[in-house]
């Protein structure tokens, strides 16, 4: 069985670490397109001064290498972003929009309604285009601000969307408060009938246990950064997304098949650590794989 990973070390994991000069974040990217990974969220196009990281967006774009094997997208906030990440050459987006209002005020200056609302002009935006959206509801699994987010909630976000002709869905466990209890709730009532992927962090260490409960009830894509890079520098306790070497390394000797090279991507993460100047979490990274030897 094919388990379709998507890495978004260069658009979460560097929005959240310490700004690093565009060529560095050109090339992770080239690394990371040169390990078989099918997919990459490259950039963001947000406002520069909520993610000053993300300023040099279309600079990045235009300077890195695309590898025909890859497909890579851009995460927008709004219809402005939309119309930049078209403009830069960009067909595949990302949408965010919080299940949790508060959250949603902090991240977007908007009510979820509001998004909802610009979300319906970006769809019709972007399919004029030529391209596809999909919807990435943040704080699926619960609110740093308010605590749990009913999955109701969720699924009636959803249910709008899917109405506003959303291509695909995503949701995002924005400060790793899911587990498998969480997981298993939301997908029992969120509706199933376009493409789902998943999007931990794993800032409690239930990254990979969400995952494989995820996978038992279906799901086959994920979002993953590389060595596990993000988190803010300045938020005590933030952390960034499950570590992409260790899901393919847990999946590939689950017999499943992911088109990723691990040691290439342990490369890339060493790559990372050297650019953003820390030692990232990656389990994997350290140890490497198990069946590494080490002489006795
Ligand atoms: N990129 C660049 N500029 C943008 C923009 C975007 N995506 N969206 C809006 N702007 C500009 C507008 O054109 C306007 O410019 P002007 O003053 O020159 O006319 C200005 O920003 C204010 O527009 P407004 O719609 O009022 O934006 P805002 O100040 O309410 O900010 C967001 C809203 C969504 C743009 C901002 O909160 C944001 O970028 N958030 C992203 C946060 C993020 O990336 N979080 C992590 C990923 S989930
Ligand atoms: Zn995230």
């Amino acid at each position: 069985m094919r388990v379709s990973i998507r890495e978004v070390g260069p658009r979460d994991g560097l929005q959240n670490e310490v700004p690093v000069p565009t060529a560095a974040k050109v090339e992770l990217l080239d690394a990371l397109s040169a390990t078989g990974v099918p997919r990459i969220e490259a950039v963001s196009f947000v406002h520069p001064k909520a993610i000053p990281q993300m300023a040099d967006a279309a600079d990045v774009w235009a300077a890195a290498s695309k590898s025909p094997n890859v497909r890579y997208s851009a995460l927008v906030p709004n219809l402005k972003g939309a119309e930049r990440a078209l403009a830069a050459g960009f067909t595949e987006l990302e949408v965010v929009v919080s299940a949790s209002d508060v959250h949603n005020k902090a991240n977007l200056n908007r009510s979820t309604a509001e998004s909802l609302d610009d979300i319906t002009a970006l769809i019709d935006l972007v399919h004029g285009a030529g391209g596809s959206v999909e919807v990435i509801v943040a704080t699926s699994f619960g609110c740093p601000y308010t605590g749990d987010v009913p999955p109701a909630r969720v699924a009636g976000i959803v249910e709008r969307v899917l109405a506003d002709g959303a291509d695909r869905l995503a949701f995002g466990d924005t400060t790793g408060m899911a587990t498998p209890r969480r997981v298993t709730e939301l997908l029992d009532v969120v509706p199933r009938e376009r493409p789902v992927l998943l999007h931990f962090h794993d800032t409690r260490g239930t990254g990979l246990a969400n995952i494989l409960t995820a996978l038992e009830l279906g799901i086959t894509e994920f979002d993953a950064s590389v060595g596990g890079l993000g988190g803010c520098p300045y938020a005590p306790g933030a952390t960034g997304n499950v570590a992409t070497e260790e899901v393919v390394h847990m999946l590939h000797d689950m017999g499943l098949d992911t088109g990723i090279d691990l040691s290439r991507l342990i490369e890339a993460a060493r790559l990372a650590e050297r650019i953003v100047g820390r030692t990232l979490p990656s389990g994997v990274l350290r140890a490497g794989p198990r069946t590494r030897i080490v002489s006795a």
